[in-house]
């Protein structure tokens, strides 16, 4: 009878999760969950062209290892009943100190791509930011989005082309450009060369094996409409009509001959707020502060360009303390967690930009992955300010890391 009783006490049931999305996001308590998730519903192709970086992928690996190696020095009893993350970023206040950098081709994860995470960062009330080679166009994003826009332009050697989307971007509401400065070639994917990995993912012997062990995502590929470079539909520079390396499309259509004087240029064909992301030396964000820039964002394309780069939190103290006064400090990449957030904004840096955070939870459950993760994110940051005696985003200061 006793035994009875006690089993009675104990035991729990779950009600049972009859949809599966909300059943695999149930499971995720972390990015590296969603990840895993990811990894699992993506065929490896597509799973290693998100999860890859160049070369040895250390620096990919220097960014993550960064945040988790810095430690907190906690305070305590300081009334942390009520945590407010809103800050201002490029004039606009934020809920968090977050913004969803650009990615390239959000619909090789899940068919509605850059539209679903568009959305769900309007949810959260946060910036997303859409890549010149995203697979949903400027219009498409702001026509499901009033949050705050941002479009992230890669120069064409096509001077008129590349005008014509900073044009578009801001007759369709975008605030900010953001100019990736970091991919004057490509960057050596080895992941993707063993692959032959092509956007949009190509059909052959191989994929067609892959495809069928992933029936989810294949039979989502094949109902919806082909995938295709969307800003840049039907023009001669290509638009993925058929399938493309990228190292061949970035090496032959972008222009590696961009310099420093060419920001006067982007000048006269955008006026509202400009982000250079890619600076990776405290030299480069001096250049950058002095052509007048409005924020930089530290990054090394999430280590998928130069291996070996430094680790992007590594540059925060130093930038801040050069130009800290003259230009807002994104950092960019390694970001997993909320205490990374945490961690970034208390070395001097305004925001930080994540990307695989939302690719790896766009394959994972698609939008309300994508609305996962911020929560993720959302709540990790507040418990971290609790946890180390923050009550704003004034008070998460130097003296909070070791
Ligand atoms: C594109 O910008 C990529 O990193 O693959």
């Amino acid at each position: 009878m006793g035994m009875v009783e006690t089993l009675r006490s104990v035991i729990r049931f779950r009600p049972i999760e009859l949809d599966p999305v909300a059943r695999r996001l149930a499971k995720a308590a972390d990015v590296s969950d969603l990840r895993k998730i990811a990894e699992r519903r993506l065929p490896h192709g597509v799973f290693d062209y998100i999860d890859g970086a160049a070369e040895d992928e250390r620096t990919v690996v220097a960014n993550t290892e960064g945040y988790r190696t810095r430690t907190f020095r906690p305070r305590v009893l300081r009334d942390v009943s009520n945590i407010d993350p809103s800050t201002t970023l490029l004039g606009r206040r934020l809920p968090l100190p977050l913004v969803l950098g650009p990615t390239g081709f959000a619909r090789i994860a899940d068919p509605q791509g850059e539209l679903a995470v568009a959305r769900a960062a309007a949810r959260a009330g946060l910036p997303f930011t859409l890549s010149t080679i995203g697979t949903r166009s400027i219009e498409e994003v702001a026509a499901v989005s009033d949050g705050p826009k941002w479009f992230q332009l890669y120069v064409f050697r096509d001077r008129g082309l590349t005008k014509e989307l900073v044009e578009r971007a801001k007759a369709a509401g975008y605030e900010a450009l953001m100019l990736t400065v970091d991919t004057a070639v490509f960057g050596r994917r080895e992941r993707d060369i063993r692959r032959g990995f092509t956007l949009p993912p190509k059909i052959g012997l191989d994929t067609i094996i892959d495809g069928a062990v992933h029936p989810g995502w294949t039979w989502a590929f094949v109902r919806s409409e082909p995938i295709v470079f969307a800003n840049v539909a039907g023009r001669d520079v290509g638009d993925g009509t058929s399938a493309v390396a990228l190292a061949e499309y970035v090496n032959t259509q972008l222009d590696a001959s961009l310099s420093w004087k060419d920001l006067d240029w982007l000048r006269s064909v955008w006026d509202g707020p400009l982000v250079l992301k890619g600076i990776q030396t405290v030299a480069d964000a001096e250049l950058a502060a002095e052509a007048g820039v409005d924020a930089v964002s530290l990054s090394n394309h999430g280590g998928r360009q130069l291996d070996t780069a430094p680790a992007t939190v590594d540059l925060i103290e130093p930038v801040v303390q050069a130009v800290g006064d003259r230009v807002e400090v994104i950092c960019d990449g390694g970001v997993r967690r909320g205490s990374d957030v945490v961690k970034a904004v208390a070395l001097g840096a305004k925001a930080v930009s994540v990307g695989r955070a939302h690719f790896y939870a766009l394959g994972a459950g698609g939008e309300r992955g994508v609305d996962h993760v911020l929560g993720l994110l959302d709540a990790g940051v507040r418990r971290t300010m609790a946890l180390v005696g923050a009550t704003s985003v004034d008070e998460i200061t130097r003296d909070l890391l070791e």
